[in-house]
C-alpha cells in the first residue's frame, strides 16, 4: 500500500497526553512484533513527541520495549550545539534515551558540528549503512516508523515554506535555512520520510487545526502537503487539533 496526507487514516484521541500515550503503545506494539531485523524509527523534536519519549521512558513501557533492536535517527536537528536547549538530541536524550538500555551505537544522533551541508552527507552515509545500500528500494523500507510533528506554517521535520530543499529528489538528508525561525537545519528529505512502512504526524492544539485542514485537503503551498509513504500515513490528532470542540 502507500498513502499520503489526504487518504492517511485518522486517529482522534481526547487530549495532547493521550496522543502521546496511545503513539506510545503504537510504536511498542509494533517494534514488538518487528522480529525480521532491526526497528528503525526517525525521532522528531516538538511538544507531542517529547511526552512521548517520557512515556516510552516510563517502566510499564521501558520493560517492554525491545531496546536492543532498535535503530534510532532523527527527522530534523537544528543546527547547534548537542547541549543547546534547542537540540533536538538533547531533548531525547533527557526524556528518553538516558533513562532506558538503548545500546549507544544504535543512537544515530544528526551531527552539528562543520558545514551544514558537509553534516547532511555524512547522516546519509549514516542511513545508508544501517539500510545496506546506496539507493532505496520499492519494498523494502528504510524506515519502519517517521515521527513528524506540523508547524503552523504547514512546515514538518525541517522541511519549511519556500526553501530549496523541498525540490530535492535525489538525497535522503538536506540542509534547510528558515525564512520564519531561527537556526540552519538537517532534515530528512520527502523522499527518505517516503521510504517507511508508517507515518505518523502528532498534532495537538486547537492552534493547529486551521493548517491540519489545509494538509488534509492537500494545499499545495503547505509543505507537509507532499509528505507520502509506500506504507501507511496515520494522522494522530488531538481533539483540538482534529477541529473538535476547539
Ligand atoms: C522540531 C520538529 C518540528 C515540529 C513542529 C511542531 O524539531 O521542532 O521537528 O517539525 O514537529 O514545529 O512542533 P510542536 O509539536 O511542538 O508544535
Amino acid at each position: 500500500m502507500s498513502s499520503d496526507v489526504k487518504n492517511g487514516r485518522v486517529e482522534t484521541c481526547k487530549d495532547s497526553e493521550a496522543v502521546a500515550q496511545h503513539v506510545a503503545d503504537f510504536l511498542t506494539e509494533k517494534a514488538l512484533a518487528k522480529t525480521d531485523g532491526p526497528f528503525v524509527i526517525a525521532l522528531s523534536g516538538g511538544s507531542t513527541p517529547k511526552r512521548l519519549y517520557e512515556i516510552l521512558a516510563d517502566s510499564k513501557h521501558a520493560a517492554r520495549f525491545p531496546w536492543d533492536r532498535v535503530q534510532l535517527f532523527f527527522g530534523d536537528e537544528r543546527f547547534v550545539p548537542v547541549d543547546d536547549e534547542s537540540n533536538n538530541y538533547r531533548m531525547t536524550n533527557l526524556a528518553l534515551l538516558s533513562h532506558v538500555d538503548v545500546p549507544p551505537a544504535n543512537v544515530h544522533r544528526m551531527p552539528t558540528d562543520g558545514d551544514p551541508a558537509d553534516a547532511a552527507r555524512r547522516y546519509e552515509r549514516e542511513l545508508k549503512t544501517v539500510y545496506g545500500a546506496d539507493a532505496l528500494e520499492p519494498g523494502r523500507p528504510l524506515f519502519d516508523v517517521v515521527l513528524l510533528g506540523l508547524g503552523e506554517n504547514g512546515h514538518t521535520a525541517s522541511l519549511f515554506p519556500d526553501t530549496d530543499v523541498l525540490k530535492e529528489t535525489e538525497a535522503w538528508v538536506g540542509t534547510c535555512v528558515p525564512h520564519d525561525a531561527p537556526h540552519t537545519r538537517l532534515t530528512l528529505t520527502y523522499k527518505a520520510i517516503a521510504s517507511s512502512r508508517y507515518v505518523l504526524f502528532l498534532v495537538a492544539g486547537a492552534s493547529k487545526a486551521e493548517v491540519v485542514k489545509l494538509v488534509r485537503a492537500g494545499d499545495e503551498k503547505q509543505p507537509a502537503s507532499h509528505i507520502t509513504t509506500e506504507g501507511e500515513l496515520v494522522w494522530m490528532l488531538d481533539e483540538k487539533a482534529a477541529g473538535h470542540g476547539g
